[in-house]
């Protein structure tokens, strides 16, 4: 059986006393979740997130990583730096990275198997932009980028990679892929992963819907068979609001 995995994306929000609060507040609210739960802060929120969820079943995740182990790449971080702060899960080709700083499939792939390397489970993001999805390209993009995201990972890898579908328009605009757009455009991605990896695989990997999820939505997009989680962004950052997502209800 596969387990549901709800992750928040923090993005560049929060300072370490914010942290520790939020923390402190979101551990009451879902501690009986019934899915893996996991927060992606900044890095510099990592150590003292980490701290505040101790023995909880609250994960912390990173939201970027660099695909080499050490050099001149000033502003990185990589993954053995990651992995010393006992992160579980790390966030790779976010639309906003590869919108405003040039991340590529290339570099996606580069920076999951870094990851991969050090032990670190990714959360691996693909999505369609407004004018993709208008010009009746999404099927073919989210395909294109699930291929080249994931060329050259073996099976083994793959059990720990988790993917996140989010359409680029739906982040943080208010607008939500309808249940059933984003259930099919998971199946598609689903058959990316089945025609590279086999049956199996295609069927045990757990994919999310991300964009502006929220607790008014979450019971019906939860609801859909495809949809294994989510990655939240905004809603995220308030503990009533993401321990609601957390504590979704289906009638499955
Ligand atoms: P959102 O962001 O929930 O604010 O739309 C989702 C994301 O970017 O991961």
């Amino acid at each position: 059986m596969k387990r549901n995995i709800i992750a928040g994306n923090w993005k560049m929000n929060k300072t370490q006393e914010e942290t520790k609060k939020l923390i402190a507040d979101l551990i009451p609210l879902v501690k009986d979740a019934q899915c893996e739960v996991v927060c992606c802060v900044p890095f510099t929120d990592i150590d003292v997130a980490r701290k505040a969820a101790r023995g909880t079943n609250i994960q912390i995740g990173a939201q970027n990583v660099h695909w080499a182990e050490s050099g001149a790449f000033t502003g990185e971080i990589s993954a053995s730096m990651l992995k010393e702060l006992k992160v579980k899960y790390v966030i790779v080709g976010h639309s906003e990275r590869r919108q405003y700083f040039n991340e590529t499939n290339g570099t996606v792939n580069a920076r999951i198997k870094a990851a991969l390397g050090a032990g670190l489970k990714v959360i691996f993001c693909v999505g369609e932009t407004l004018r993709e999805r208008e010009s009746g390209e999404t099927q073919k993009v989210v395909m294109t980028q699930t291929h080249e995201g994931l060329e050259g990972i073996d099976r083994k890898g793959l059990k720990n990679i988790v993917i996140a579908y989010e359409p680029v328009w739906a982040i943080g605009t208010g607008k939500t892929a309808t249940a059933k757009d984003a259930n099919d455009t998971i199946k598609v991605i689903r058959k990316a992963v089945r025609k590279d990896f086999g049956r199996a695989s295609g069927n045990s990997i757990r994919i999310q819907y991300g964009g502006s999820m929220n607790p008014a939505n979450v019971d019906e997009l939860m609801s859909m068979p495809e949809i294994d989680g989510g990655l939240i962004g905004g809603a995220s950052l308030t503990a009533e609001k993401f321990a609601r997502i957390v504590n979704y209800q289906t009638n499955d």
